[in-house]
This record gives structure tokens, C-alpha cells and sequence, in this order.
């Protein structure tokens, strides 16, 4: 069975709903899946799992220090993650805000760890995205994006 895991920061809790329809998505497709605030998570921990999914609330067109920092002390596993499947998710009080910015900001540590990352051709390319509280269409494609990692990590293992 693959193994998701769910990182993110939150404040106000707009990032934490769209983590827990990524969460609900990736169990739908058949995945075992933990959703763990960052506070909550230590870096080691993702050597567990097959597919990492990481989220953020934009902070200045970045992802949150707290979160940035969970990324830094990933340096303890540095080469430890390379092939598992990596993915973002981020929100923003603006349309253009950032959460783009955001993404790719935790992508590129993913790939920095020789991780897979998938963008999608239609909808979010980067990754599931709202404006401050995510409605039912986001909601629905966040549903979907763990659906489908969860599905390419099912796919990689029979390479
Ligand atoms: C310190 C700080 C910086 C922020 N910077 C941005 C920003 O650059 N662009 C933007 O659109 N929203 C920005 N926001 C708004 C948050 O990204 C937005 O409200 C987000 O949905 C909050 O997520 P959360 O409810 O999970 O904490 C900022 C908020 C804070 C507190």
C-alpha cells in the first residue's frame, strides 16, 4: 500500500482544509495516509513514506519560515529521499498573491532531494491552490491531486 504523507502550516486554517482533501483524495485512491502539522512533524519522519505532499499559507510570496525550516533540517537526510514522489500545495488572500511563488519554493526542496515531482496539465499546474478558504471547486481538485500522486506512486513501483 503506498504511503502518503501530508506536511503543512497553517494559522487561520485555510491550508489545513485544503490538506485534508488532499488527504481525503489520496485515501480514495487507496493510500495510507497521516496529515501532520509542521509543529507536529519532524523531517526523518518522510523517510516512511513514498510520496511526500507539503503545504503552505504565502508568506511574501514564499511559503512560511516555520516551513522553510522543516526543509533546512531535511539536510540531516539529504540523498535519503531521492525517488520518492514530491508535491505541493499552497493559499493566498490574493489572485495573484504568490501561492505559484509558494509552490515552486517547496517543490524545488523536493527536487533538491532528488524527488518526483508532477505538475497537471489542466487546472492548477503546480499544485491545489485557493484564495483564502478554499470553496467546493477547490476542494474537488485538491480530492483529485492526491488521487493522482498516489496513483503515479503506484505506477513508479512497477517500473
Ligand atoms: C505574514 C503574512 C504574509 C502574507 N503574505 C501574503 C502574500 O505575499 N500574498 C498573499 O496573497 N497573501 C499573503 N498573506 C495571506 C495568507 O497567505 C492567506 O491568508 C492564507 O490563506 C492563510 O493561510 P492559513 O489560513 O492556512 O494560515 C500573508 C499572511 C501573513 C500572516
Amino acid at each position: 500500500m503506498t504511503k502518503v504523507m501530508i506536511v503543512y502550516f497553517s494559522k487561520t486554517g485555510n491550508t489545513a482544509k485544503l490538506a485534508e482533501a488532499i488527504a481525503v483524495g489520496a485515501s480514495e485512491a487507496g493510500a495510507e495516509v497521516v496529515v501532520k502539522p509542521v509543529s507536529a512533524a519532524k523531517p526523518t519522519e518522510m523517510l516512511d513514506y513514498d510520496v511526500v505532499i507539503a503545504g503552505s499559507p504565502t508568506y511574501y510570496g514564499h511559503s512560511a519560515g516555520v516551513l522553510r525550516t522543516f526543509f533546512d533540517e531535511s539536510v540531516s537526510i539529504h540523498g535519503r529521499l531521492n525517488g520518492k514522489i514530491g508535491g505541493a500545495f499552497a493559499t493566498s488572500a490574493y489572485k495573484s498573491g504568490g501561492n505559484e511563488t509558494t509552490i515552486l519554493d517547496i517543490l524545488h526542496a523536493f527536487m533538491i532531494h532528488g524527488m518526483v515531482v508532477k505538475g497537471q496539465h489542466s487546472k492548477d499546474h503546480y499544485g491545489p491552490t485557493s484564495i483564502n478558504t478554499p470553496n467546493e471547486p477547490d476542494i474537488k481538485d485538491a480530492k483529485k491531486y492526491g488521487a493522482m500522486l498516489v496513483n503515479l506512486a503506484e505506477r513508479l513501483s512497477n517500473v
